[in-house]
C-alpha cells in the first residue's frame, strides 16, 4: 500500500499549495506536541512591554506574522524589542505615555488585534500623529467598533468610509474617560478602551454583552495598572495614574492552535495525541466544552498556573464517532476562532450540528460562514450558510478536491485536518497563510501522520 503524502509547492508569486495526498488506507495521528505560543498573549506582551518602565522578558513568543507586525510598530515608535525568537526576548519599554511619532505609516499586516489595540494607545498619545494601514484583508475589517467608543472619549481619527475603514490617521489628544457599553462581546474592542484609559485621566469602564477573552485584563494587572473586574456586571475599570512596570511574561500555547490537532484526534480513527502546555484560560476553553458535547474524548493533565495564565496538557482520542450539537449563546465568544475547525469536526459528526449567533466570522480575516461552506461543499460536505452560522449535517464521506484558503490563517488549516479524513488528494491552494497563527503547521503535521 502507498505510503499518504503531505507535500508544500511553492509558486512563482511565493503562494503556497499544500497538498495531501492518502493512501487508501489512509492515516492516523500520534505523538506528542507542542504548538506555538498564544497569539493574543504574544501581542499584548509585546505591547505592555514597549509601554512599561524598564525591560519585559518574554518566553514562548509566537513568531507567526501577527506578532511580527506588533513588534514592527511598536519599534516604529521608540521600543527596543530584541531579534524575536521563542526562548527569550527582552523589550526595553519607554514608559506610558512616551511613544514617538513614527517616521512612517505603521503597518499592522493582517492583524485586527495589532490594529485595534494599537488605536486605543495611539490616540490617548497627546500632541503626536500617526497613520496606520494593513494588507488587504485588514484594510476591509471594520474599524468603527473602536473608533466610535474612542471617538466618544473625544479621540480624532479620520478614515476611509465615514472613519470605520484603515488606512486611518490619529492625532492623539488627552482623552476623556467613559463607561462604554460595548454591543458586541469583543475582547479587542475592550482591550483598546481599556489601553486608551491607561493614559485617561479617572475612570474608564467597558461593559460587554458576554465575557470575551480576558488577557488583557490579567496582564495590565500584572503589569502594574490600577484596574478591577466586575464578572457580575461583566464590566473592567481602569483607572489611570499607575505606571506599567516591565515583567516577566511567559506566553502558553494557544488553544486556537492546539484546536486543529483536537479535531484531528477526535476524527481520524486510529489517532491518539498529546499536545503539551496548552492556554487553558477560561474565556478561551469554549472549543473543549463544545468537543466534549460532541462525544470527544479529551483529557486535561498536569493542569497548573504559568504567570498568571492556567495551563495543561490535552490529551485527544479518537474513541469512534462524534455527535452533533449546537453552539450558540454566551459560548461563541469563547470559541469565536474555533469555529472553522469546529465545522470540519461536525463533518464528521452524526447528525445536524447548529452554529448560531456567530455573526463576528463574517469580518475576521475572511467571511469564515461563506469561505468554510464554500470549500467544505467542494469537498461532499453537506453545510448550509445560515446570516449568523451553519448547519452541518455530518456523515458524508468526504473525498479529496482544490480548495482555497482565501488567504485566511485558520481556513487553511482547518482545510488541511478535514483533508486528512477525505479519499484521494485535497489541494489546499494559498496554504501559505497558516504562518500568520503557525509557522510550523506542516513540519508538525508530517511528524504525527503514520
Ligand atoms: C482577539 C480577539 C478576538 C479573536 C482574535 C484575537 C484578541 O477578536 O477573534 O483572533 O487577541 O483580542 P474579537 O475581539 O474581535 O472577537
Amino acid at each position: 500500500m502507498s505510503p499518504s503524502v503531505i507535500t508544500v509547492d511553492t509558486k512563482e508569486d511565493v503562494s503556497q499549495d499544500l497538498i495531501i495526498s492518502l493512501s487508501p488506507s489512509g492515516v492516523s495521528l500520534l505523538g506528542r506536541i507542542l504548538v506555538p505560543g498564544d497569539k493574543s498573549i504574544s501581542h499584548r506582551a509585546l505591547m505592555l512591554g514597549a509601554l512599561a518602565q524598564g525591560e519585559t522578558k518574554i518566553q514562548g513568543l509566537l513568531l507567526g506574522e501577527d506578532p511580527r507586525s506588533t513588534a514592527s510598530c511598536f519599534q516604529a515608535m521608540g521600543a527596543e524589542i530584541s531579534p524575536l525568537n521563542t526562548e527569550l526576548v527582552t523589550v526595553k519599554g519607554i514608559g506610558l505615555g512616551n511613544l514617538q511619532e513614527p517616521f512612517d505609516i505603521l503597518n499592522a499586516g493582517n492583524s485586527g488585534t495589532t490594529l485595534r489595540l494599537m488605536l486605543g494607545i495611539l490616540a490617548s498619545h497627546p500632541n503626536r500623529f500617526f497613520t496606520v494601514t494593513g494588507d488587504d484583508s485588514l484594510r476591509s475589517r471594520p474599524m468603527s467598533r473602536v473608533v466610535k467608543p474612542l471617538q466618544q472619549m473625544g479621540a480624532e481619527i479620520w478614515g476611509r468610509k465615514g472613519n470605520s475603514l484603515a488606512p486611518l490617521a490619529v492625532a492623539g489628544q488627552a482623552l476623556k474617560p467613559i463607561h462604554y457599553h460595548s454591543p458586541i462581546a469583543s475582547a479587542q474592542v475592550k482591550s483598546c478602551v481599556l489601553l486608551a484609559g491607561l493614559m485617561t485621566e479617572g475612570k474608564t469602564t467597558v461593559t460587554e454583552p458576554a465575557l470575551s477573552r480576558d488577557h488583557s485584563e490579567r496582564m495590565l494587572r500584572a503589569f502594574g495598572a490600577n484596574l478591577s473586574v466586575d464578572p457580575d456586571t461583566k464590566s473592567v475599570t481602569v483607572i489611570a495614574g499607575n505606571a506599567l512596570h516591565g515583567q516577566s511574561v511567559i506566553v502558553p500555547g494557544d488553544i486556537s492552535s492546539a484546536a486543529f490537532w483536537l479535531v484531528a484526534g477526535a476524527i481520524v480513527p486510529g489517532s491518539e495525541l498529546v499536545i503539551e502546555n496548552v492556554g487553558v484560560n477560561p474565556t478561551r476553553t469554549g472549543v473543549l466544552e463544545a468537543l466534549q458535547m460532541m462525544g470527544a474524548d479529551i483529557q486535561q493533565e498536569n493542569h497548573r498556573e504559568v504567570a498568571g495564565e492556567p495551563v495543561a496538557d490535552l490529551r485527544v482520542r479518537c474513541v469512534g464517532k462524534l455527535k452533533a450539537c449546537t453552539i450558540a449563546g454566551d459560548i461563541i465568544p469563547r470559541l469565536i476562532d474555533e469555529i472553522p475547525i469546529l465545522a470540519v469536526a461536525a463533518v464528521f459528526a452524526e447528525g445536524t450540528t447548529v452554529i448560531k449567533d456567530a455573526e463576528e466570522l463574517r469580518v475576521k480575516e475572511s467571511d469564515r460562514i461563506t469561505v468554510m461552506a464554500q470549500q467544505l461543499t467542494k469537498m461532499g460536505a453537506k453545510v448550509t450558510e445560515l446570516p449568523d452560522g451553519m448547519e452541518i449535517t455530518g456523515g458524508t464521506p468526504l473525498t479529496g478536491a482544490d480548495v482555497d484558503s482565501y488567504t485566511d490563517h485558520r481556513i487553511a488549516m482547518s482545510l488541511a485536518i478535514a483533508s486528512l479524513n477525505a479519499t484521494g488528494k485535497t489541494t489546499i491552494h494559498r496554504a501559505e497563510a497558516a504562518s500568520i497563527s503557525y509557522p510550523n503547521f506542516v513540519t508538525t503535521l508530517q511528524q504525527i501522520c503514520r
